[in-house]
């Protein structure tokens, strides 16, 4: 089993590049199914989510080129199942976007419904009323969603009750080939969204006003291979930036768009944290002593649920009250236990709120990653911890972070990534 050590103390000093989005990545995977022919994609992150979602597109008869690093041919021209198991599926509820594109294009898809997870139940309920709108039939029987559409999709206009990021992409992308023009009002607006409509749009799909509260989808009865470089991961750069506010480090943080952190630069500032803006790269530092600053979480253009955990790791060293309302999932909260337990006074009011007092002296311990932000909290309140911070369960990190530990090595942090026996 491996572990990460940690061992806090040391200023994080240098330059450091953020890789691709994975939650852009994801989707866009996705896509490239409604493609006749194949498509080129730049900027992949070496991550466990996007081997998990082309291990999804394999099984679907894609072909897949991995043999060039951050780079990824999909040929799409014959997509020989319509069916994605439970095996591959369970691992990771994002893979649940491929039903969208693969009942555009095959005219059904049974994709095994996937379950709940650690941070709230997460249902489904979204994507399939928007499936519905568009004319498929949809069925769960034996664990598995069937969307069965034998003539195509029709397009309808939608609302959605939620702006759900999932929700938003899976109904986007089975428009595209829907015969008429969907419109999606409430729709998220999250970068990834941007970056996932582009693609579309590339591919020959006709898509406007993503990124705004209404999306309209002309649907087009083609789509051909796309070129796309996708956009640099908000939520690693942000990681970095808090783990550079929390070590009083200097950092520049290169393959940023600026405009994608503002939610997270604007709370950092206000923590007096020195912030220094270029169109692709941001500059942090922080001389002087960390102040509370009080969060809430909310879909796009709002602080992101995402930095959550990280955020609140930066808090507990804060000097006064900090406080953490989460309103997009319902039990976000198990990075709580684990920073108590490393010496942060974090009390909970309910599953949404938290009130934490600092600043807190933290000393290392044995924790878990209990899911991919939250290991990231628990690298974070490492970096600045007496001793040695011991973190377990490290396939949630890897999920979403391309070498943390190399990059942080080479910002000056002491840590390793060790085999342990069981
Ligand atoms: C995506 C991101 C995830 C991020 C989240 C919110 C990917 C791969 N993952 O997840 O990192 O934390 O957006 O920014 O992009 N909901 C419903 N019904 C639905 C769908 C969602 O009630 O059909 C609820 C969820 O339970 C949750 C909220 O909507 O409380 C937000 O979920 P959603 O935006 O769908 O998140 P994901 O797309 O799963």
């Amino acid at each position: 089993m491996e572990k990460l050590i940690v061992r806090g103390g040391n200023r994080l000093i240098g330059t450091v590049k953020t890789s691709g989005a994975k939650n852009a990545v994801l989707p866009i995977i996705a896509a490239s199914i409604l493609g006749e022919t194949p498509s080129h994609l730049d900027e992949i992150p070496k991550l466990e989510d996007v081997r998990t979602i082309c291990g999804v597109l394999k099984y679907l008869g894609v072909k897949i080129d991995d043999s060039k690093e951050h780079e990824l041919t999909l040929d799409t021209s014959r997509i020989s199942a319509y069916e994605a198991p439970y095996e591959l599926v369970r691992t990771m509820r994002a893979s649940f976007v491929v039903l969208g594109p693969l009942l555009a294009r095959k005219g059904h898809a049974r994709i095994s419904q996937p379950g709940g997870c650690a941070i709230g139940s997460r249902p489904i309920d979204l994507h399939l009323k928007g499936f519905e709108a568009l004319g498929a039939k949809i069925s769960q029987d034996h664990g598995f969603v069937d969307a069965y559409a034998p003539n195509g999709l029709k397009g309808a206009d939608i609302y959605l009750d939620f702006p759900s990021v999932g929700a938003t992409e899976n109904i986007m992308m089975a428009a595209c080939l829907a015969d008429g023009t969907t419109t999606l009002e409430n729709p998220a607006e999250e970068p990834e969204i941007v970056d996932l409509a582009n693609y579309l749009n590339q591919m020959g799909a006709r898509v406007r006003g993503a990124g705004t509260d209404i999306i309209r989808i002309e649907g087009v009865k083609h789509m051909r291979g796309g070129e796309h470089t996708v956009i640099p991961d908000r939520i690693e750069a942000g990681t970095y930036m808090i783990a550079t506010a929390m070590t009083h480090g200097d950092v520049i943080i290169e393959n940023v768009l600026v405009e994608h952190q503002k939610p997270l630069l604007a709370k950092l500032r206000e923590a007096g944290v020195l912030i220094e803006e270029d169109i692709d790269r941001i500059h942090v530092a922080c001389p002087g002593e960390l102040k509370g600053i009080h969060v809430k979480t909310l879909p796009y253009p709002g602080f992101p649920t995402d930095m959550q955990a990280q955020i609140m790791a930066m808090m507990t060293i804060c000097n006064g009250r900090s406080s953490v309302m989460e309103t997009v999932f319902e039990n976000r909260f198990m990075h709580v236990v684990e920073l108590n337990r490393m010496g942060a006074n974090i009390v909970t009011s309910g599953a949404r709120g938290a009130l934490i007092e600092g600043p807190a002296h933290l000393t290392g311990c044995e924790v878990n990653a209990t899911d991919l932000r939250a290991g990231a909290a628990m690298i974070l309140a490492g970096l600045v911890a007496e001793g040695q911070t011991i973190i377990g369960n490290l396939h949630h990190i890897d999920r979403g972070y391309e070498d943390i530990v190399g990059k942080l090595q080479a910002l000056g942090a002491d840590i390793q990534r060790i085999n342990v026996k069981e």
